[in-house]
């Protein structure tokens, strides 16, 4: 739990808004019209770069102050972006070297942002240069609650200074060739290396023990230069205001548990691009960004209305907007701002939904957010410092993800999918569910599912062992425990060092063409994309509760799911990948089992998620993610906090609605 932040005493409301796209006597108007949405924080500076220093060490701050002073008389508090993802042009043309080079050994042109090499000194010191500028003339603003760095870190560097760090790094981590040599294998297609020198920065397809090298190196090159900027920041800015930086759901260019550790607050940016929200799918993104830090997030961005860079860029339905951040919300957002403000007239996201359209004037989804400012001031009190408890895990890992990107074995093999494969029961049965990092501690949690946990180290399996020691519920997925940290196989077979809790080894693996039917006596359904030849390692204490039907002749009635009771606990072992319907059956029968139970029974597509405020009271946050009525029956009675209405036995929503309810009698908790 970071010093500087805690659950946050408001749920904030806003959007980025850049004053720099727009005259000085305009900014009273944009200030009125987010008050009159209910925004009580707005998001600037991030970039401003060549507004706030014109040329080389020349500042210009003025008009910041001013805007923030002007905010805050409107009772809005600031959160400042530090520019560094827009490098200036007289920064790039003084100092080509701060220019990345992509992959064929060509500079990147100036002219859109996040053009820099992270690694260039050159760059750092600018970067220092201008957030230390920054920080002297506001770091003890008290209208700045907080401070985003830079903006979703996306670029790889193939320079040859990155080369050279590359391979420092290489040194640093391996400390011999030799060593080197031996964890990548690299006597397959005489690959050995006999200097550093020699070893490239991957382009393509690649040894798989430099791959997952290189991703911690693009971790550690963020890393030192986000740190950079914390540590400017931390010289002048007050404890208690935090720094955070706006992560993008499921991208994986670096490790974001490594980047998070050396963040106060995690936050991101929510886009649902082309089509209509899927909300058992965008939670487990917002649960993900949850366990970043294990406490409340920011949602950052998100989309009003609809989006400039995809190929269809629809509108949302109306309404839908309002309900994704109550989604949000209740899935543990402090904070939702929308991206952005007002059209500029110029630059690369003209047709980007905003708030204010190109004339000055609220556009139709305006409306929309001012409900959700009232619906805010309505229930602030309420939800302040209140947190998502879960009792489920589902544990994430960089490490196997890329490691599957880089070896699919089968093109519909996507983590992603495979791991909201395990999510979405829970979703639909609105069971809150952690994500958190593979390493993270498990204690707690009533069911702990490792989805394609691909890589283990020796501390992984014991705490694994551990946890199912200690009566934990434990379920393991096909393709776990087949590498090892350097992205080798284990020499063992899979789930390697795992085979001893889950009672079963893995005899071979394979890509399925077609489904597979599989009989047992409760799960009934098909294998897709993946099954893997199961053998029972002790008869004694595993139960087969699947088997393959025919199938390509290898599989055909091996055991498919097992699992292993060990005292109270268990450890299943899912050899196949099941259809959606039989893994809701499937994982809605384990749940059970391990004695979880819904939130609140509702019907389909209606999202029940839970705050605990520090009180201990419970927060149902109702929403209905469908554009048709729906009634839902409450086992008790009900004060809705957006109406001010008491339920005595249910409530009708109307598409896309939303309620808020606290128990009338809290003793029935
Ligand atoms: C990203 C960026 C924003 C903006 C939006 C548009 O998330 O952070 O600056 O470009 O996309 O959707
Ligand atoms: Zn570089």
């Amino acid at each position: 739990m970071s010093a500087a932040y805690h659950p946050s005493q408001k749920i904030y409301f806003g959007a980025a808004y850049y004053p720099e796209h727009w005259p000085e006597d305009r900014w009273p108007e944009d200030i009125r019209l987010m008050q009159e949405a209910g925004m009580t924080v707005s998001r600037l500076a991030e970039f401003a770069w060549s507004t706030m220093e014109p040329a080389a060490g020349e500042f210009d701050f003025d008009w910041l102050e001013k805007v923030i002073e002007m905010l805050a008389e409107a009772g809005m508090e600031t959160v400042l972006g530090t520019p560094t993802a827009a490098p200036p042009a007289w920064l790039v043309t003084a100092h080509p070297g701060v220019l990345a080079v992509d992959e064929s050994g060509r500079k990147v042109q100036f002219g859109n942002r996040c053009h820099y090499c992270v690694n260039s000194v050159e760059f750092h010191k600018a970067s220092a240069r201008i957030v230390r500028a920054m920080a002297e003339r506001f770091g003890d603003n008290p209208h700045v609650i907080g401070w985003q760095l830079d903006n979703e870190y996306n670029r790889v560097c193939y320079c040859e200074h990155c080369q050279k760090r590359f391979q420092e790094f290489l040194i640093d981590t391996y400390g011999t060739l030799d060593a080197l040599n031996q964890y990548w294998s690299t006597a397959y297609w005489s690959q050995t290396y006999s200097a550093w020198e020699q070893i490239p920065i991957p382009i393509g397809y690649h040894n798989p023990g430099l791959l997952l090298a290189f991703k911690r190196f693009i971790t550690a090159s963020y890393r030192a230069f986000q740190q950079m900027q914390i540590d400017v920041l931390r010289e002048y800015i007050p404890e208690e205001t935090w720094i955070t930086h706006n992560f993008m759901k499921w991208y994986d260019l670096y490790d974001h548990y490594e980047m998070s550790a050396d963040l106060d607050l995690a936050s991101w940016d929510w886009y649902v691009g082309t089509g209509y929200t899927d909300y058992r799918s965008s939670g487990a993104a917002h649960d993900l960004v949850r366990g970043f830090k294990r406490q409340n997030f920011w949602l950052m961005e998100t989309q009003p209305a609809h989006v400039n860079w995809t190929p269809l860029n629809n509108v949302l339905y109306k309404g839908e907007g309002r309900a994704n951040a109550w989604h949000a919300i209740g899935h543990g957002a402090d904070a939702v701002l929308y991206w952005q403000w007002r059209s500029a007239y110029g630059g690369q996201e003209q047709y980007h939904g905003a708030l204010v359209d190109q004339s000055g004037q609220p556009r139709p989804f305006y409306s929309e957010a001012q409900m959700l400012g009232r619906d805010l001031e309505k229930v602030s009190d309420l939800l302040a410092g209140s947190t998502v408890k879960a009792p489920v895990a589902i544990l994430f890992d960089y490490e196997s993800k890329w490691a599957f990107e880089w070896q699919r074995h089968h093109q519909d093999f996507d983590y992603i999918e495979h791991l909201l494969n395990y999510y979405r029961p829970f979703a639909r049965r609105n069971i809150p569910v952690d994500i958190i990092p593979a390493d993270a501690s498990l204690d707690g949690y009533k069911l702990v599912i490792a989805p394609a946990l691909n890589i283990l180290t020796p501390e992984r399996v014991e705490k694994l062992a551990d946890y199912v020691e200690h009566n934990g519920k434990l379920v393991l997925t096909v393709r776990t425990g087949m590498k090892d940290e350097y992205n080798a196989l284990l020499p063992n077979r899979q789930p390697g060092p795992l085979a001893e809790i889950a009672g079963v080894e893995v005899e071979d693996y394979y890509a399925l063409t077609d489904p597979v039917l599989l009989a047992g006596q409760r799960f009934q359904g098909n294998a897709h994309i993946w099954a893997e030849r199961l053998r029972i390692l002790d008869e004694s204490s595993v139960n087969v509760m699947a088997s393959y039907g025919a199938a390509n002749g290898w599989l055909d009635g091996a055991p498919a799911v097992t699992v292993r009771y060990t005292g109270r606990g268990f450890v299943y072992y899912f050899g196949a990948y099941l259809e959606d319907n039989i893994q809701d059956n499937t994982l809605g029968y384990i749940a059970n089992f391990a004695g979880i139970r819904p939130v609140l029974e509702v019907p389909e597509g209606v999202e029940v998620c839970r705050r605990i405020t520090p009180a201990g009271t419970d927060v149902y946050i109702v929403i209905n993610h469908t554009r048709g009525e729906r009634v839902v029956e409450l086992p008790w009675s009900a004060q809705e906090h957006l109406s001010g209405l008491v339920l005595e036995e249910g409530i009708k929503l109307r598409g896309y609605s939303v309620a808020v309810l606290t128990k009338t009698k809290q003793e029935e908790i």
